[in-house]
């Protein structure tokens, strides 16, 4: 079931996405978390720093996963999610680097690196909660619509759009935004007990309607999340302004 909860602003969003996340890392200390990058949570992890700081959340003992990662990026590089995540959450909160997971896009050996990174998330058990963005073109981490979908973590090629929609951090030239990626599977997101979708924003309009009350296609693969058990979509007024 689809539980949907539209807040005023972007601002809202966050702040009720930090509460939630609050309160499940209070109950459920070692919580294991999927994460993304992107513009739309850097509200959510702001807010998140602000309850450490405030002594509210202990992140010690949480484990984290990120969604996806550039391959062909140093991982020292600032380019990269790793580096986003440890200007936006990692260096401002106790969770410890080694409980903090990111797939190595720089890894020659991508085959190997994957299959760690699936097998580190099992042997924790798998995702409790996988909080996701949405991409305009309907991707999930880096899971980009086609014909068919892999279900776990793989490596992936870019469609224009999505290097168009991260070219910001490659000052505005999409063509220097890499060409692949590695990204954990619509399978392995969807594993998670708990999926929180979040998206703000005007442009996201079209785009959540076709995810939330469109057909579940892999041409949208948001729309595979229809299928969750447990989905809290958490969208601003304006994300929400087409459903
Ligand atoms: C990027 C990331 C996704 C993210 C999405 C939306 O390509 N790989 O994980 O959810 O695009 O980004 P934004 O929040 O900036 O709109």
């Amino acid at each position: 079931m689809i539980q949907t909860v539209v807040l005023s602003t972007p601002r809202a969003v966050s702040t009720a996405v930090a509460d939630f996340l609050t309160r499940a890392v209070g109950s459920t200390p070692g919580l294991v978390l999927g994460l993304p990058a992107g513009g739309t949570p850097i509200p959510l992890y702001r807010a998140l720093v602000d309850r450490y700081r405030a002594g509210r959340i202990d992140f010690s003992r949480v484990a984290t996963f990120n969604l996806d990662e550039f391959c062909g990026l140093a991982p020292d590089d600032p380019r990269t999610y790793r580096a986003f995540m440890r200007t936006h959450l990692f260096d401002h909160v106790n969770i410890p680097l080694e409980r903090a997971h990111l797939l190595d896009g720089a890894a020659r050996r991508w085959r190997e690196e994957i299959a760690q990174f699936e097998t580190k998330l099992a042997a924790l058990g798998g995702l409790d909660l996988a909080i996701v963005g949405i991409g305009n073109n309907g991707h999930i981490a880096f899971n980009e619509p086609g014909p068919a979908l892999i279900a776990r973590t793989h490596r992936v090629r870019l469609t224009p759009a999505t290097r168009r929609a991260n070219a910001e951090a490659f000052g505005n030239r999409w063509r220097a935004v890499p060409t692949h990626g590695l990204t954990m599977g619509m399978g392995t997101i969807a594993s998670a007990r708990g999926v929180v979708l979040i998206a703000t924003g005007a442009h996201k309009a079209t785009i959540v309607r076709r995810a939330l009350t469109g057909m579940v296609t892999p041409q949208v693969p948001a729309s595979l999340l229809q299928l969750h058990p447990n989905l809290v979509v958490t969208l601003d007024r304006a994300a929400a302004a087409k459903l």
